[in-house]
């Protein structure tokens, strides 16, 4: 019983953030949004894209890691207490249970609009978090190009 009530997020009033990306080759920028997503909160769960999905949003993007083999790093990272493998942001909300969606200030197109609205109706904290200046993943794949 006490285990239950100690690891139940909700009777325990703990605070869950939510957040959600591609993550491949994943970089100081990358860990840099768990650390800060993970201190807005006391669990901090990250929404992995699947690969088939990506090219969706980043037209003509192709992911070195595979949708397992980078939700395994993520999963790596001390900050991230859990994960989930998301197609679209809009359907990722309505099946995790959290309490603050931190988002990237990149991460703006309809479908992140459409949840910065359900969760204004659906009493959930949205906050923006600045990113780490001068790295991304497309930047990393440049620059291996260049070695
Ligand atoms: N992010 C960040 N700082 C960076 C790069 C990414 O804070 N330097 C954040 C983004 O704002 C987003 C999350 O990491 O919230 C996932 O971003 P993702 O698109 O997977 O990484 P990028 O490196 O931006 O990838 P790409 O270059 O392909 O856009």
């Amino acid at each position: 019983m006490h285990h239950f009530y100690t690891k139940n997020a909700y009777l325990c009033n703990m605070k869950t953030v939510l957040t959600v990306g591609v993550f491949d080759l994943l970089h100081l920028g990358h860990v840099e949004l768990f650390r800060k997503a993970r201190a807005l909160g006391d669990r901090l769960v990250v929404a992995v894209q699947d690969g088939d999905w990506v090219a969706k949003y980043k037209p003509g993007a192709r992911t070195v890691g595979s949708t397992e083999e980078r939700a395994y790093m993520v999963k790596a990272i001390k900050y991230v207490d859990d994960i989930v493998i998301y197609r679209d942001v809009e359907t990722i909300v309505d099946e995790v249970d959290f309490d603050i969606f931190a988002a990237g200030p990149d991460q703006r197109h309809a479908g992140f609009r459409k949840v910065f609205d359900w969760c204004r109706d659906h009493d959930k904290q949205v906050v923006i978090l600045p990113r780490t200046e001068g790295i991304s993943t497309t930047e990393l794949k440049e620059h291996i190009k260049q070695l």
